[in-house]
């Protein structure tokens, strides 16, 4: 409406020179009336959760535009946003920016005009509404509909793109994000992660200046070795826990990615989400749909505490396999045995871990192969025959040895890699990821499997079936991936299509992930992939847990774990117990601090239990116990973190059960303090009037507790005046219990 002002008061200027001034009066009346009337016309579209809006609007020129995205008020007088509206889903040829579509005709234009077609509204369950709009450009029969899947009651939007076209040809798409997000802020802080092997999940948080930040993977596969597509975006000042305006947003998406942040010359945030465009621009032939993944965000005004909370109470439901159920804890051998075992040490394992109460054995790597036997990283892979030597009775003995001790069984597998030494790439030397006139390039010894070819996608789901057929005692699964691309090229995809591989692989994980979880739905399964390599929302829907990272050295683990927190929840995270020294770090940890970091995700230990002292075994039993009495707490509990180990050598975080009325309050110290550390923790997340009484829990035969232990205090109290209690030592930890009658 208020770009269409110059013509108006151009028009203005010839009317006065031909027409007397009632006539022009008159006319201004009838303009004036006309742009009212234009004004009650307009399309808004409202995507709604309890919190959260999202407004768009379609303007005169019937440009979709984006209004409004925040807090959700009740917008009265839309009028006034549209003078700082943006473009919704911005084109190359309307932008100067980065784009989120750019694609090439048919006939060779590069550019994209869409025009906003129609949507629609579909409520799919009380829940979650969807909403659909179609966008259409204004030249080429070329279409695309955005999707919003709105969360109401965890504040989530699930917003994805899709394309089609019906040219005359080929079309070609360069950049094609699931999202386009606008921002008006005085300042922006950003805040994402970094990493690698085994140091996943730094949070690194830096000022937005004007210009462009990418935060993206190219890694092809295990793409969030060194990063995760996911950040966070404070609005005006740093972010903090549980003040000021923060977006949390996640890319459900196993490939490369790309998170593009740009501030223009006005200080305009201009966000975009989607695929990575590196290296794979897409032909799309016509009437093909081109569908990227889904982007989900939310939006708090109340810090980033919330964020985690909505996302977890989301994934719980939504985005992680079986969120609404427990877990079992997990005995594994890799930091036990690691290649080096046989069904004796096995099976002596797999009785220990019954009699310490675990209710579950998983073997990890080195049970397959026999021409080329997985005794090392650097065969066998590929070739899932189990090894007779050291199995000779297979994986139906191991599993009769579970059964015999009441725990469950579960096995490794690595089902889209092969070494150069295995019968399997001695068949199909053409089934590797590589280019072509270049040598291999293994990485750990080994060839990713190129999952764009049909037969290769064949291969890997039928020998996951026959696996899981012929061994119906496998319970568990872990998905295992441990190399990325390099060299990137394909033998089935043609010359013509090298650059869609990153895209057709993904999709090919996801759609292979999508039929066995379908198959065998009883299955647990974990997502690894070297550590946290793998874990978006894209992948987790198809797993019921995830392996953060290889380094379980607890002290680390605090900083990994507090990370990844940020949008994945406790249920999926498997925190194991493992040896010391750490095998990875060296360093020595008391086996209580251990227990005290792992009991924050989903228990389980990866040492051997017959190198445990008298005093470790019993210990390590009645922790397991409690883990288990309480378990829920943690697994279905709010997360409110309290001390981060960003700022202080003092760490807490707890746990408050759905219904308030447990908690679990966990309390590290990371350094040495020897004036004591005396900082008043103040908890969160209770209900004030309510009483809970203190018990610790993990305790050993010394205890800092005594002003609190068996003591009750309202919920106002501990929020309030919080908790005071000293903190001397290196490693340092305990647990509290939150109970009302
Ligand atoms: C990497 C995983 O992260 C480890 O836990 C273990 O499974 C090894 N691979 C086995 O090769």
């Amino acid at each position: 409406m208020l770009k269409a002002l110059p013509f108006f008061t151009h028009d203005l200027k010839l009317l006065l020179s031909f027409m007397k001034i009632r006539t022009c009066v008159l006319v201004i009346i009838f303009l004036f009336a006309k742009c009212t009337a234009f004004s009650q016309e307009v399309t808004l579209i409202k995507i709604a959760t309890k919190n959260n809006v999202l407004l768009l609007g379609v303007d005169e020129k019937t440009n979709l535009k984006q209004l409004y995205f925040g807090k959700n008020i009740p917008v009265g007088n839309y009028e006034s946003l549209w003078s700082h509206s943006e473009l919704n889903y911005s084109t190359y040829g309307n932008s100067a920016a980065e784009v989120a579509l750019r694609v090439t005709h048919a006939d060779g234009n590069m550019t994209t005009d869409l025009g906003y077609k129609k949507n629609t509204v579909t409520r799919i369950n009380d829940n979650i509404t969807l909403t659909t709009i179609l966008l259409i450009d204004r030249f080429y029969p070329l279409e695309v509909t955005l999707t919003y899947k709105s969360y109401f009651n965890e504040d989530i939007i699930e917003q994805s793109m899709e394309l089609v076209h019906n040219e005359k040809g080929l079309v070609t798409l360069y950049n094609f994000a699931s999202a386009n997000l606008s921002f008006k802020s005085s300042k922006y802080f950003l805040t994402y992660y970094s990493g690698d092997w085994a140091h996943e999940f730094n949070m690194i948080e830096t000022a937005l200046p004007e210009g462009t930040k990418t935060i993206d993977s190219k890694l092809g596969v295990r793409t969030n070795q060194r990063t995760n597509p996911s950040f966070l975006l404070s609005l005006g000042d740093k972010m903090q826990e549980d003040n000021g305006e923060v977006i949390g947003g996640t890319l459900a998406w196993p490939g490369n990615f790309q998170l593009l942040f740009e501030v223009d010359h006005t200080n305009k945030l201009s966000a975009l989400a989607g695929m990575n465009p590196y290296a794979s621009q897409y032909a799309l032939p016509a009437n093909t749909i081109f569908k990227a993944p889904s982007f989900l965000y939310t939006y708090s005004a109340v810090g980033s505490g919330e964020i985690t909370r909505r996302f977890h109470r989301w994934a719980r439901k939504y985005g992680i396999a079986d969120g609404d159920g427990s877990r079992d804890i997990l005995l594994n051998n890799w930091e036990a045995t690691y290649f080096d075992f046989d069904e004796q040490k096995l099976t002596n394992i797999i009785r220990e871990a019954g009699s310490m109460g675990f209710e579950l054995f998983l073997l990890d790597d080195g049970w397959f192969g026999n021409k080329y036997p997985r005794n090392n990283d650097d065969a066998g892979l590929g070739d899932w025959q189990v090894n007779t030597k050291k199995l000779p009775h297979g994986i139906p003995y191991l599993v009769e040895q579970c059964k015999a001790n009441n725990i469950k069984f579960g096995l490794w597998v690595e089902p889209e890699m092969v070494n150069p030494k295995s019968e399997l790439y001695e068949k199909h030397p053409d089934w590797v990821i590589t280019a072509p006139n270049r040598p291999l390039d293994p990485q750990r010894n080994q060839l990713i499997l190129d999952l764009s070819n049909p037969a290769v996608q064949d291969f890997v789901y039928d020998f996951l079936d026959k696996l899981v057929k012929e061994n119906p005692g496998i319970s568990y699964l872990k998905w295992d991936c441990n190399r990325y691309i390099t060299n990137a090229g394909s033998s089935y995809l043609g010359k013509d299509k090298q650059s869609h591989l990153f895209i057709e692989y993904p999709r090919a994980i996801l759609k292979l992930m999508k039929k066995f979880r379908k198959k065998y739905p009883a299955i647990t399964m974990m997502v690894c992939s070297g550590g946290g390599g793998r874990m978006d929302y894209g992948s987790m829907p198809y797993f019921q847990e995830y392996w953060p990272s290889d380094n379980t050295d607890a002290l680390d683990r605090i900083t990994i774990q507090w990370g990844l927190n940020y949008f994945f929840p406790a249920i999926g995270m498997a925190s194991h117990v493992s040896v010391t020294p750490n095998h990875i770090t060296g360093r020595s940890t008391p086996l209580k601090f251990r227990f005290d970091v792992a009991m924050t995700g989903k228990l389980g230990m990866d040492l051997q239990p017959q190198q445990m002292t008298g005093e470790e075994k019993i210990f390590s039993k009645t922790a397991i116990q409690t883990y288990k009495d309480l378990r829920d707490i943690v697994l279905q509990g709010d997360l409110y973190r309290l001390l981060s180990p960003y700022s202080t050598n003092r760490v807490a975080q707890m746990f408050v059960s759905e219904d308030q009325k447990r908690s679990l309050v966990f309390n590290y110290l990371l350094k040495k303090n020897i004036y004591a550390d005396k900082t008043i923790l103040k908890l969160k997340g209770l209900k004030p009037d309510a009483l809970y009484t203190i018990t610790e829990i993990n305790k050993t035969n010394f205890s800092r507790m005594g002003a609190y232990e068996g003591k009750t205090f309202s919920g106002e109290y501990l929020m309030t005046a919080g908790l005071q209690f000293d903190m001397y030592n290196e490693y340092e930890s305990n647990v509290l219990l939150l109970t009302t009658p």
